[in-house]
C-alpha cells in the first residue's frame, strides 16, 4: 500500500514534489498522512455508504475523493457541483489537494450563499470543512412562524460535523444563527503565522504543532487552558480556566435553557444525545434518556421557531470542538443570544452573562 501511494503520489504531484527535499521527506509525508483522517480507510466518512455501493451526490463532494474531484472539475466535469456518486472507501488522497485544479482553487462558496476569497492553500480544507447549514436556512425554515408556536412543518436543523472553516469565518460565512439587531464577530485574525487552516494543521497529519502556540501563550501547558479575554462571560465567578472553559460553561447553561423552554412552552420535555438527530422527546423529563428513546421514531417533534434557534446553535457550538481556537468571540455571542433569546419568555435570570 505504502510503495503503490508513493509511486501514484510521484506520478502525481512532480510540482509538488520538487520541492520536498528528498524521497525521505516524501516518505515521511505519506506515512504522516496514512495515519491521518484523511487517510483513514476505516472512518465511518468514507465507509457510511458500503452498503449502498455508492456515495449520492450530495454526500460525495466530502466524503470520497472521486466526489472531491467531480467538484473541482476534473477530468471534464463542471467544477463547483457533483454530478455523480461518489465512489466508497474513497479516502482523502494526494490527488485531492494536489490536481492543478485543487491547486488554483482560491474561492469558496459556504451553505449561506456567501463566496469568499483568497484563501490560498486552505481553500480544499474549506470546502469539506464548511458545514452543510447556515443562518440563513435556519431563518427561513421558521420565516413567518410565530416564535412560541409549535410547528409541525419544523425539524432539528444540523449544521453537521467540523465546520471549522465556517466557524473562522465567523459573521462572514454565517455558520450560526444570528439574532436581528445584534452584530457579531467576523473572521478570527488571531495572528499573522496562524491565522490560516495550514498555518496551524499540517496539512498531511492534519495534527497541530502546539510548541509554536504555547510559546506565545506563555504560562499554560494545555492548548484548552489558552485565554486572552478575562471577562467572566459564562457569569460563573471563576475566570482561571481557559476561554475553552467559558464556551463549555455556556452551552451547558444553554442545554438547561432549552430544556426548561421545551418543558414549559413547547408542551414537551426534551434531551440531547449525541447521535442523529440529537433531540429526543423526552417525556419524563428527566434529561438522560434510555437507549430504545433513541431512535428515529422518537426524534423531537415540538419544535418552535424559538426553540429551533437555539438548538442549532448549541449543535454549531458542539460540533466544532476547535471553536475556541477557530473563533471564541463568535462561538460565546451565538451561545450568549441563544440564552437571552429563550429567557426573554421563560423568564430565567441572564444577569450574570457577559456578552463579548
Ligand atoms: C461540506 C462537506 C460535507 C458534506 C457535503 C457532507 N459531509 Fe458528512 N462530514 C463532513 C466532515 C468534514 C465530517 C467529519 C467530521 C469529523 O471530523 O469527524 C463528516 C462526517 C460525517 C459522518 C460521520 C459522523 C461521525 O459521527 O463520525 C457521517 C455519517 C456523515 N458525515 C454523513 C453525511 C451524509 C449522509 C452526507 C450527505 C447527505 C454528508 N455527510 C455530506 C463533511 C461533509
Ligand atoms: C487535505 C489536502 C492535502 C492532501 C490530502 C495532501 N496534501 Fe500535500 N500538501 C497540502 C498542502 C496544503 C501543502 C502545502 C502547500 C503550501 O505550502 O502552499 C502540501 C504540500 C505538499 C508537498 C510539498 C512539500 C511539503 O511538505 O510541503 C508535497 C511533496 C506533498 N504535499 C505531497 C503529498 C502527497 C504525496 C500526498 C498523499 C500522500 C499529499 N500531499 C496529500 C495539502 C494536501
Ligand atoms: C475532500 C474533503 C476534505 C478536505 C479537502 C479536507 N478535509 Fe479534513 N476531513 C474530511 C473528513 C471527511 C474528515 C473525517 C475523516 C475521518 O473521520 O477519519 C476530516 C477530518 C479532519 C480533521 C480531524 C477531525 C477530527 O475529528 O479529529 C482535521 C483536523 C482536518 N480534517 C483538517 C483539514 C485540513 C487542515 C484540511 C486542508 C489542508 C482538510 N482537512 C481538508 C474532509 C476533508
Ligand atoms: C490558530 C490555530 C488554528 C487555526 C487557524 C485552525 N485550527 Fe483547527 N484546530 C486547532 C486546534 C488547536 C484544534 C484542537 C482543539 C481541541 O481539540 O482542543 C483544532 C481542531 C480542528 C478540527 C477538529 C475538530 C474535532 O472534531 O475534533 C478540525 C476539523 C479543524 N480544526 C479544522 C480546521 C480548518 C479546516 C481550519 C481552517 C478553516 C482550521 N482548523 C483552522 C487550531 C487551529
Ligand atoms: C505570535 C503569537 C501567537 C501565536 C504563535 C499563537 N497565538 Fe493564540 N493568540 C495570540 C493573541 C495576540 C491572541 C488574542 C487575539 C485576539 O483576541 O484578537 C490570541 C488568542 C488565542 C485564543 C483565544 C483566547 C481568548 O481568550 O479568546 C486561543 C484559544 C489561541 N490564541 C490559541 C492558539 C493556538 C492553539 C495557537 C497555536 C496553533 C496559537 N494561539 C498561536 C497570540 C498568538
Amino acid at each position: 500500500m505504502r510503495l503503490f501511494v508513493l509511486c501514484l503520489a510521484a506520478a502525481l504531484i512532480v510540482p509538488a514534489l520538487a520541492r520536498s527535499d528528498s524521497l525521505e521527506g516524501l516518505e515521511r509525508l505519506i506515512a504522516a498522512w496514512l495515519d491521518s483522517p484523511h487517510g483513514d480507510t476505516r472512518a465511518l466518512s468514507f465507509t457510511y455508504w458500503n452498503e449502498q455501493g455508492s456515495v449520492p451526490e450530495s454526500c460525495a463532494m466530502c466524503h470520497s475523493e472521486t466526489g472531491f474531484l467531480d467538484f473541482l472539475g476534473v477530468g471534464g466535469h463542471t467544477a463547483g457541483q457533483v454530478d455523480h456518486p461518489g465512489t466508497i472507501n474513497s479516502v482523502i488522497g494526494c490527488a485531492s489537494c494536489h490536481t492543478a485544479e485543487a491547486h488554483a482553487l482560491d474561492a469558496v462558496t459556504f451553505p449561506s450563499g456567501v463566496e469568499v476569497e483568497g484563501l490560498g492553500s486552505s481553500a480544499t480544507c474549506m470546502v469539506c470543512h464548511q458545514g452543510r447549514q447556515s443562518n440563513d436556512q435556519v431563518a427561513d425554515r421558521v420565516a413567518g412562524k410565530p416564535e412560541d408556536a409549535v410547528s409541525e412543518e419544523l425539524a432539528f436543523v444540523n449544521i453537521h460535523y467540523a465546520a471549522s472553516a465556517a466557524t473562522m469565518l465567523g459573521a462572514e460565512a454565517r455558520p450560526g444563527y444570528q439574532y436581528d439587531g445584534r452584530s457579531y464577530a467576523g473572521r478570527f485574525m488571531h495572528v499573522p503565522g496562524a491565522d490560516s487552516c495550514v498555518a496551524c494543521h499540517a496539512p498531511h497529519s492534519t495534527a497541530v504543532e502546539t510548541d509554536g502556540c504555547l510559546a506565545c501563550h506563555r504560562g499554560v501547558d494545555e492548548l484548552r487552558d489558552i485565554r486572552t479575554q478575562h471577562r467572566d462571560f459564562a457569569g460563573t465567578g471563576d475566570r482561571s480556566g481557559g476561554i475553552h472553559s467559558e464556551i463549555i460553561a455556556l452551552q451547558s447553561q444553554l442545554m438547561d435553557a432549552i430544556r426548561q423552554y421545551a418543558a414549559e412552552i413547547a408542551g414537551m420535555p426534551i434531551a440531547y444525545a449525541g447521535s442523529f438527530p440529537y433531540f429526543f422527546a423526552d417525556p419524563a423529563g428527566t434529561g438522560a434518556l434510555t437507549p430504545d428513546q433513541i431512535t428515529r421514531e422518537n426524534r423531537y417533534q415540538n419544535w418552535t421557531p424559538r426553540l429551533l434557534k437555539a438548538a442549532y446553535n448549541y449543535q454549531v457550538a458542539a460540533k466544532d470542538p476547535g471553536g475556541y481556537v477557530h473563533n471564541p468571540r463568535y462561538i460565546l455571542q451565538i451561545l450568549h443570544d441563544s440564552l437571552t433569546d429563550l429567557a426573554g419568555v421563560t423568564g430565567l435570570d441572564i444577569s450574570h452573562l457577559s456578552r463579548p
